[in-house]
């Protein structure tokens, strides 16, 4: 059985394994030369033999463990027929949502039908890895969707919020929806092909009491459960909760958390039960000398060396990552006794 795979089924400290969050992305040249020709990044993502290529680029590169897949969580409000742009500096701009259409939505087969490319580029992925590397397949959490695909990431963050808030029981309605829509989404990946799938709800940080409970963990503990009914090994990444990681692992019982940058390592260890652990560290810190690196690396290691424990980082890689030094964290993390 593939390591990762194992350490996630067994809960089993089997040995050193490492992958990280955007490891396909902006910080290599070579997808640089791909992304200049292909302005359209959600195309790019529904290109199968690009999408393919650019998922095993840091594989030809470094001693990964998994490789995950090249698409976007945006593909999926992209093929409910939203329209999803990435600008420069302006960070993804989504078409303005219209609940009416929503709610009229049940074209299942038109949804599975616009996603059909990323299916693809995971078959084509998993006949050329490695047999005893993971692939991993990913969706965004219902809430982080939402949060998207109702503009509150725009601007007048907090004003939008709380207004919006209000609205339980539309949120509720398109969270539900979403979820089935996930679901499907997830399953359909791992019939491509895919070996596990990861969780991001990016935006779980700005929920709070009741809110948190309806809209973060109940979407999730749904996804993460109809997972465990399918044998699908799953990380869930709720990042921005702070202390409410225990609750939220307590409660939503994936076989993997995906621990974000502001959570001390010592309390998550102690704090979290039975789980698998997976990253932690600032991904900041890869701007800093080789030796601070490996001291922060060193004391992630530590800290989780006799729980399972998967080497990643605490949020994706940066566009300003040195290729040359990530290269080096890999060694050091193989290395690592
Ligand atoms: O991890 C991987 O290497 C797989 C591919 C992947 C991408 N996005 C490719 C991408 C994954 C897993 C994602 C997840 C994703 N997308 C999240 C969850 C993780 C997180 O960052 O919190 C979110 C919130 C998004 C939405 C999104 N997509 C944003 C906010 C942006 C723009 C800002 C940014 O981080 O780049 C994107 C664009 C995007 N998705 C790029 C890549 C490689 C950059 C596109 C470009 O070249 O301009």
């Amino acid at each position: 059985m593939r390591a990762i795979e194992e350490i996630l089924i067994r809960k089993k400290n089997i040995c050193k394994t490492v992958w990280f969050m955007r490891q396909a992305g902006r910080y290599l040249p070579e997808f640089q030369k791909i992304r200049s020709k292909n302005k359209n990044f959600i195309k790019l993502c529904l290109n199968s033999d690009l999408s393919s290529e650019i998922t095993l680029q840091p594989l030809k590169r470094y001693d990964l463990d998994a490789a995950i897949i090249f698409s976007d969580i945006l593909i999926v409000p992209y093929a409910l027929g939203q329209d999803v742009r990435f600008t420069k500096g302006l960070g993804p701009v989504l078409s303005n949502f219209n609940i009416r259409n929503f709610n009229s939505f049940n074209n299942l087969e038109e949804l599975q039908k616009k996603l059909r490319p990323v299916y693809d580029s995971i078959k084509k992925v998993r006949k050329k890895l490695d047999a005893n590397k993971t692939l991993i397949s990913f969706v965004g959490a219902p809430w982080t969707l939402l949060t998207y695909m109702f503009g509150l990431k725009k601007k007048d963050e907090k004003l939008n919020i709380e207004k919006f808030l209000k609205e339980k029981k539309i949120i509720n309605n398109v969270l539900e929806s979403l979820t089935e829509y996930l679901c499907l989404h997830i399953n359909n990946q791992i019939k491509a092909g895919a070996n596990i799938v990861q969780i991001f709800d990016s935006w779980a940080g700005l929920l709070q009491y009741d809110d948190f409970h309806t809209f973060c963990i109940e979407p999730n503990k749904k996804i993460v459960n109809f997972c465990k009914k399918k044998k699908i090994p799953v990380i869930c990444f709720p990042k921005g909760i702070g202390k409410k990681y225990s609750i939220f692992n307590n409660l939503v019982k994936p076989d993997g958390i995906n621990l974000d940058y502001d959570i001390n390592p010592i309390w998550a260890r102690q704090n979290l039960g039975d789980v698998v652990f997976q990253g932690g560290m600032h991904p900041r810190i890869l701007l800093k000398s080789e030796n601070l690196i490996q001291k922060e690396a060193k004391k992630y290691l530590d800290i989780f060396k006799d729980v399972p424990y998967i080497f990643n980082l605490g949020h994706g890689l940066v566009p300003e990552t040195d290729p040359m030094k990530l290269k080096k964290l890999i060694e050091f993390v193989k290395r690592y006794k």
